[in-house]
């Protein structure tokens, strides 16, 4: 069942024509450039015109020649009154990804359902969540109960690595968005590459749950630059993203910049560095020059480097200086200084035979 429209009467973000022009700003750290849209939105226009039921798009596949440009930034206009910020869009082979998602890991249903009216109300779109947080159900009871439209969410959810085999890999999908109380997701990852299946039959176990409708488009996680590779060759649609731990004490560029190649949006776990980046003394004071907390720094670094950005908090006066990224940039000098933080060991996910060799 798809949620109906109803209480928060939420309108449609529509797309503007105008390319945001602050993100190209140059820094040491790769950014997406802002190319041509019409591929992209052709691509999408199919998406939308059959409800997912075909899958993949025809010229969806992603070729040398097309990939880097179908990685885009846009700008959404604010659609409710209730909204003081717009919303960066980045577009990856026709998926529109609002650039700043809410994370729902280690929060509990009652947590998540209580919050989530509030990320409705400042202007949250994109929710991101996994079998493993295992509150999926909680989130689509949560925006069923705001009255949230389908249409204007974007909802993300991962594949556990005990779900890739034959005999659960689409079924455990199907338990997803039943939970989720819905027909299909936006987004469906692979949680962890894992070590004991191998990328090509994962690769083709998310293909064919695509094919048959049940997710707009897929993508990976955790995957180090082979990996991704692999995925994006074996891959009969494209890989819309790589979602990775990123923040200023580990700026992954190796990544994003093979990512950046493939036309594969880089999603950013993490941007808190787990409560690191709050307390941070060279991100509050840059922060201060402008007027934002070091929180709204790291996440306003992480958009402006044409990432996807996920945020989760469960503290309401949180989720609104979350949001508040959109009406400022950072100067070229402080990008600098931010990728500057980057660490040796910054890196703070890594479980053994989930997570692969790092670049
Ligand atoms: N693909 C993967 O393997 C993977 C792994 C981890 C996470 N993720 C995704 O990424 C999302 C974000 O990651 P995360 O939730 O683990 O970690 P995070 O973003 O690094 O940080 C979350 C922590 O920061 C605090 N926080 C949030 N906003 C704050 C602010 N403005 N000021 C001060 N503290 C703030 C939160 O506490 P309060 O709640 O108390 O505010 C929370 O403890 C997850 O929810 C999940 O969707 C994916």
């Amino acid at each position: 069942m798809d949620y109906q429209g109803g209480r928060l009467g939420l309108p449609s973000c529509n797309v503007t024509d105008t390319a945001v022009p602050d993100l190209s700003v140059q820094t040491d750290v790769p950014v997406f450039g802002t190319g041509s849209m019409s591929d992209a939105g052709s691509v999408d226009g199919v998406f939308t015109l059959l409800g997912g039921l075909a899958g993949v798009a025809p010229d969806a596949r992603q070729s040398a020649g097309t990939r880097a440009a179908l990685v885009t930034n846009q700008r959404r206009k604010p659609p409710e009154s209730k909204r003081t910020e717009s919303m960066d869009i980045v577009k990856a082979h026709g998926a529109e990804i609002p650039a700043l998602g809410f994370g729902v890991f280690r929060m509990s249903d009652a947590e998540v359902e209580a919050i989530v009216p509030t990320a409705l109300e400042v202007g949250f779109r994109h929710f991101d969540t996994a079998q493993i947080y295992r509150n999926e159900a909680a989130l689509g009871r949560a925006l069923q109960a705001a009255g949230a439209r389908r249409d204007d969410l974007f909802l993300t959810t991962k594949v556990w690595v005990d779900n890739y085999r034959k005999d659960r890999f689409a079924a455990s999908v199907d338990d997803s968005l039943d939970r989720l109380k819905v027909d299909r997701v936006d987004l469906l990852l692979l949680h962890w590459p894992g070590d004991k299946v191998a990328i090509a039959d994962q690769i083709a176990m998310l293909g064919e749950v695509q094919a048959a409708g049940k997710t707009r488009f897929i993508g990976v996680s955790n995957q180090n630059i082979a990996q991704m590779k692999e995925s994006v060759a074996v891959s009969q649609a494209p890989i819309v993203t790589n979602q990775i731990e990123v923040h200023p004490y580990l700026d992954q560029r190796a990544v994003a910049a093979a990512a950046r190649e493939m036309g594969v949006a880089i999603t950013a776990y993490y941007g808190m560095a787990d409560g690191a980046v709050p307390r941070d003394p060279v991100l509050r004071e840059i922060g201060a020059k402008y007027g934002k907390t070091a929180a709204q720094v790291a996440l306003r670094w992480l958009i402006q480097q044409g990432y996807i950005a996920l945020s989760k908090t469960a503290r309401p006066e949180r989720v609104a200086e979350n949001l508040a990224i959109f009406d400022f940039a950072l100067s070229d000098g402080d990008m600098t200084a931010i990728g500057k933080l980057s660490r040796p060991n910054g890196r703070l996910v890594s479980p053994p035979g989930l997570a692969p060799t790092w670049d």
